[in-house]
């Protein structure tokens, strides 16, 4: 680690280890192609490279080349727009994958929980829904309760700039989860129009109230916003 190194490391330079490290590793080559600091952007041609290519694995290990290449891997899979391009909940579904879900008990089921929550999201995009089943599939509950997010509805606190900076839903997505470049997967709920508008004014009146009562800005549990959740 680069950071180590020194004894104080300032924020902005935590920032850019922590992006170099998510983009993965610059050389000058690729410094100098004004697309490559974007994953997301990388050519087909350079998209799921063998592992001896990867940058992840180590090249001279007479084991790398046995490792099955992904492009071989991934060719019969249902597709997707970003990350590297397959559709894993899909795959899931179709049974083109079959996860172990316990190591040492070979036909242990996962303890699928189909709880939907929608988080209702200001402005124009169309609000979170996150499926509790997705995701129980194949993690345990204790892969986010309590570390990432408190067990309760409404509880936790996330914005789109923490998921960006790898918090939250973005401790998986743009990891080792599809990417936040897909808005629509997580944004898949669209306010129904008339209930839109009629939610927005009573939150915004809420607002104005809570405001010039205490002072400060009203949370999300006010009035016709928690009636909608
Ligand atoms: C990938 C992360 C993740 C996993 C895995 C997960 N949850 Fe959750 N869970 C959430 C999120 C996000 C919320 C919503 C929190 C909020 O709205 O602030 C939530 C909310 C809840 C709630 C509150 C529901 C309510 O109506 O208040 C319960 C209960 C819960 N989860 C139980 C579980 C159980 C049991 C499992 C395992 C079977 C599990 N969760 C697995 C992310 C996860
Ligand atoms: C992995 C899921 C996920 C993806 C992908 C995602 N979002 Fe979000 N987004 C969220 C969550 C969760 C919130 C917070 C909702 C709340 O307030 O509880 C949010 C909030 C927002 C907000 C409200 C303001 C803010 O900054 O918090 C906007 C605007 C937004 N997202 C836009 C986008 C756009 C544009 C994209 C695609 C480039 C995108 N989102 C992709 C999950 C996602
Ligand atoms: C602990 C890791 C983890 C966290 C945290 C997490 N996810 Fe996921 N999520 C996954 C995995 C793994 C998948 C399945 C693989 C994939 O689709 O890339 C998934 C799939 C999904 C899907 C399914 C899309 C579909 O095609 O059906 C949605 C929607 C989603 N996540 C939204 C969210 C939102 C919103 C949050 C934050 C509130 C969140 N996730 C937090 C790991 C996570």
């Amino acid at each position: 680690m680069r950071g180590s190194t020194a004894p104080r490391v300032p924020t902005a330079t935590c920032v850019a280890l922590m992006l170099s490290a998510l983009l993965g590793p610059s050389s000058p080559a690729r410094a100098q192609d004004p697309n490559s600091f974007n994953r997301l952007m990388k050519a087909p041609s350079t998209r799921n490279a063998p592992p001896s290519e990867d940058g992840i694995h180590d090249p001279g290990n007479e084991g790398t080349p046995l490792l099955q290449s992904p492009r071989e891997a991934f060719e019969q899979m249902p597709k997707s727009a970003s990350g590297n391009f397959v559709d894993w909940v899909r795959s899931l579904l179709e049974k083109r994958i079959l996860p172990r879900y316990d190591l040492r008990k070979e036909n242990a089921e996962p303890p699928v929980m189909d709880l939907n929550i929608v988080r209702e999201v200001k402005g124009s995009m169309p609000d979170v829904v996150y499926p509790h089943k997705a995701h129980t599939e194949w993690l345990d509950c204790s892969n986010c309760h309590p570390a990432i997010f408190l067990p309760q509805k409404g509880a936790n606190q996330m914005s789109m700039a923490q998921i960006m900076l790898g918090e939250k839903c973005g401790v998986c997505h743009g990891r080792v989860a599809f990417p936040v470049s897909e808005c629509r997967r997580c944004h898949s709920q669209t306010k129904p129009a008339a209930e839109k508008h009629s939610a927005i004014e009573q939150r915004d009146a809420n607002r104005f109230i809570a405001r010039s009562d205490t002072g400060r800005p009203a949370g999300v549990h006010d009035g016709a916003v928690v009636g909608r959740l």
